[in-house]
């Protein structure tokens, strides 16, 4: 599934020195005594110069081309008609896909970057940068079934230049995305799919795919639909499933996929969703869970890009490892019940499943460690943890700040009609684990539903105190704001500002939100912790209409303060990122070779 792939051939001219050396000397306060000694110290910096500039882009350019070699013809059409058969025959009694209907369903068209929006309010100068949220957006109709997690990926972007806002939206040119348009069709396996026999049989059709060449997965199969993460001046779009895939963001806000990321081909393994970045090393932390045994593969990816050896974790059965977190010192792990089983797919059932019986984990790892022999396990009653809001270390303990509930159920993310999304019910949750005695233990922090927290990223690994997380379980109705410094209140039933919920931003009748990023007006730790403001999507089904709000993180104001009107509607979706002007220009300076 990961063959290793040709790296991407730099023009030669990319590595020659800047024109600009016969200044080297001022520079680098070199004093020249005549002609010939000159030309020659220029020479020996030009070259010193040439090194660090080749090491530089040594460090910065490992994107791999994605040029896949699909092939049309008797094969392709014969799988084709097997394919439709077992459809047939399989999925007849199929009653249509919730999440590829109403604010679901994708928009048919990318939008190229649209300015003159109409903006009621302004947007805070802090905003300068780029906005964007990226979820599924299917470019074909499926063959038989569909999960949300299923789509295309699709980016949404809103670029804001001086109180200027542009939209645009563009896929993620996945090697998936770029054959299937070849194609004209759907072609891949769909995670909707995976049940009973047509699993099974969904399984042969692209193994059969593989073998007769007809699909080329040798850039793996991915659909970067999850999450967006910005390290190293680069952006990267993600799919648990598969590795990153570079994207860039140009002057006026459109984004090109440039290729996959494979840190000079040291990364064998699937990529979390969700990696972490340390704001004072600039670190990134990030794992694979796969298949295969040891099931969870950790690596630490330094400042300037350069990732560690593998750090193999054995656990005993492959599971759905959605998130992890970081303190100051270790990385966390859940081994959650939340089985990956084909083989269940004999008795009829879902390719995946939650066992309530089962031991729920959190591993906790130094690291920096080089093997999982330091790995600290500690037995949780059994449950799911979706997101998770931070984590630090107090005193002899590790405390984890997550989203949790009881039976989550991906299935339900296939079906015909709206259902709450595994009967979710996810709580906001506090969670110890003692280093030195062993105790574990956890403390409710709010009642459903609420999910994707965010914090002001400045705090990622440190203690800190406020959570911005969305309400609602299967569509966002509004924003919420806890502090975690504050009990919460006894006895509620519902969501309420009072103990430690500072505020809850609604968002109105049939209007539905997004994942929302705090961005601070001054980055770093200087100011209030809660000084910025929450970006995110809103779409109104009352008019069919999307917009982009700003709303004070430290008042939870039910005013405001920008709302900017969106040419196109925002399919609902998953995660979002924000990148400010200076992320933006160091972005654009790395991408620019
Ligand atoms: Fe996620």
């Amino acid at each position: 599934m990961y063959a290793p792939i040709p790296p991407l051939l730099l023009p030669s001219s990319f590595l020659l020195p800047p024109k600009s050396s016969m200044f080297l000397p001022r520079k680098f306060g070199y004093t020249l005594p005549n002609y010939y000694c000159r030309k020659e110290r220029i020479s020996v910096m030009a070259s010193k110069a040439e090194k660090e500039e080749e090491k530089r882009k040594k460090q910065t350019l490992k994107v791999t081309k994605v040029d896949p070699k699909p092939r049309k013809g008797m094969a392709s059409v014969a799988v084709n008609l097997l394919e439709k058969a077992f459809v047939c025959l399989l999925a007849a009694d199929q009653k249509g896909h919730y999440y590829l209907s109403g604010n679901y369903a994708p928009v048919q068209h990318e939008t190229p970057p649209c300015s003159d929006l109409r903006i009621h309010g302004s947007l805070p100068e802090c905003l300068n940068g780029v906005f964007l949220r990226v979820g599924p957006n299917p470019k074909f109709v499926p063959v038989a079934g569909y999960n949300w997690i299923d789509g295309d990926g699709m980016i949404h972007g809103l670029r804001i230049k001086d109180g200027k806002p542009t939209y645009l939206s563009r896929y993620v040119k996945t090697s998936r995305f770029k054959q299937e348009e070849y194609f004209g069709r759907a072609k891949f396996m769909k995670i909707g799919d995976l049940r009973g026999l047509l699993g099974f049989v969904t399984i042969l059709i692209l193994r059969l795919r593989t073998v007769l060449k007809v699909v080329d997965v040798s850039y793996g199969r991915g659909t970067g639909n999850t999450a967006l993460v910005y390290h190293n001046g680069l952006l990267l779009a993600l799919s648990e499933e598969d590795k990153p895939y570079v994207v860039k963001v140009l002057e006026d806000g459109d984004l090109q996929t440039l290729g996959i990321l494979d840190y000079d081909k040291k990364l064998s393994h699937p990529f979390t969703a969700h990696p972490k970045i340390d704001p004072l090393t600039d670190e990134m932390f990030t794992f694979g869970y796969s298949l295969s045994p040891p099931y969870l593969t950790y690596r630490v990816i330094s400042q300037d890009g350069v990732m560690q050896d593998p750090v193999p974790i054995s656990i005993t059965s492959p599971v759905i490892m959605h998130d992890f977190a970081i303190t100051e010192n270790y990385a966390i792990f859940m081994d959650l019940p939340l089985y990956i089983q084909p083989e269940e797919m004999v008795k009829g059932k879902f390719v995946s499943s939650f066992h309530a019986t089962k031991r729920a984990r959190i591993g906790v790892l130094p690291r920096y460690a080089k093997d999982e022999h330091t790995i600290r396990w500690f037995d949780l009653p059994s449950c799911y943890m979706t997101h998770n809001a931070n984590a630090w270390e107090e005193n002899d303990e590790v405390v984890l700040f997550t989203c949790r509930l009881e039976s989550p159920d991906l299935e339900m993310l296939s079906g015909p009609v709206e259902e709450e999304i595994g009967n979710s019910k996810s709580e906001l949750y506090e969670m110890r684990f003692n280093l030195k005695t062993g105790i574990t233990s956890q403390k409710q922090l709010s009642v459903p539903s609420v999910d994707f927290p965010r914090i002001n990223q400045s705090y990622s690994g440190r203690k800190q105190q406020y959570v911005y997380c969305t309400v609602g379980n299967s569509k966002i109705k509004g924003i919420v704001k806890f502090d975690l410094q504050i009990e919460p209140e006894a006895g509620k039933t519902m969501l309420e500002v009072g103990g430690n919920v500072q505020g809850i931003f609604e968002l109105g009748p049939r209007r539905y939100g997004s994942e929302a990023i705090f961005v601070p007006c001054q980055p770093g730790v200087t100011s209030d912790e809660d000084d910025g403001y929450l970006i995110f999507f809103v779409h109104d089904e009352n008019n069919g209409k999307s917009e982009v709000n700003v709303i004070d993180a430290k008042t939870m104001s039910a005013e405001p303060v920008a709302v900017v009107e969106l040419p196109s509607r925002v399919p609902y979706g998953f995660h979002a990122l924000f990148l400010n002007e200076e992320e933006l220009q160091k972005h654009q300076a790395e991408t620019n070779h």
